[in-house]
């Protein structure tokens, strides 16, 4: 894969790397509903996205979207039931799906019960149905301190998947089975926005955008140099040794 050329935004806080994100999900909207009818995003677990989600929740960007023309799948999730605080699917519906008027089949969890394998392998099926060959129009990522990207972490074989959309996967910590999409099915998507804040993540964030590259190091490199679109928002904390 040929690398990319990305655009990155520092921000002042964590605040305002919300606001710019919050925008670009409008504007991505706007763009997919004007010429596709519909709007497809797949949204990050951890807890970056929590600023961005009770932006969109509230106005102006609540009433500026038709959420009847919005679908909203996951880039990964923690295997563990919607009920279980470490769900990225429980963070979502608290923080965005229960304040805006989406219906709910227009939600695609990642969780299901019977087994991680047989779930990823359904998910990857929904994907497939709802995505065709294309990708979703906007995806929303975050990147650990280790360098991880949705659930691809370092030293695991999950980020050279390519004949998979979606797989199971194991993550380095916390819940250990986890379902992500692979680097091809991140990589289809029409628009990658990376959100990061904290000087926790400044060295991830050198290795992801500038370090040498080494995906079973730092996987989000196999996103973040190489989807065609990608968009980083930092705050001065994450991108001290971008400079
Ligand atoms: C997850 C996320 C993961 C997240 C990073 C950053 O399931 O944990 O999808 O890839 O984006 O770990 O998490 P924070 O935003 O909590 O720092």
């Amino acid at each position: 894969m040929g690398s990319n050329t990305a655009q990155i935004e520092v921000f002042p806080s964590p605040a305002e790397v919300a606001r710019a994100a919050a925008d670009r999900f409008l504007a991505a909207y706007q763009e997919a509903v004007l010429s596709r009818r519909w709007f497809i995003v797949a949204l990050s677990g951890g807890s970056t996205p929590k600023l961005l989600h009770a932006l969109l929740a509230a106005s102006p960007y609540l009433e500026s979207i038709d959420w009847a023309r919005v679908f909203v799948a996951f880039g990964d999730e923690r295997y563990v039931p919607p009920t279980d605080d470490q769900s990225n699917e429980k963070m979502a519906r608290e923080t965005l799906l229960s304040h805006i008027p989406i219906p709910e089949a227009h939600v695609f969890p990642m969780y299901q019960a019977g087994g991680v394998e047989e779930a990823a392998a359904a998910y990857e099926s929904c994907m497939e149905d709802l995505v065709g060959f294309e990708g979703p129009d906007l995806t929303l990522l975050g990147i650990g301190p280790d360098g991880h990207t949705a659930s691809l972490f370092p030293g695991r074989p999950s980020v050279h998947v390519t004949d998979r959309l979606v797989i199971a996967a194991k993550a380095n910590a916390g819940v250990e089975d986890r379902i992500t999409m692979t680097v091809p099915m991140l990589n289809r998507s029409r628009e990658i926005l990376f959100l990061v804040a904290g000087a926790d993540k400044a060295d991830a964030a050198y290795r992801a955008i500038k370090g040498p590259e080494n995906w079973d190091q730092t996987p989000s490199q196999a996103v973040g140099r190489h989807a065609p679109n990608v968009h980083w928002l930092l705050d001065e904390a994450a991108a001290a040794k971008l400079e």
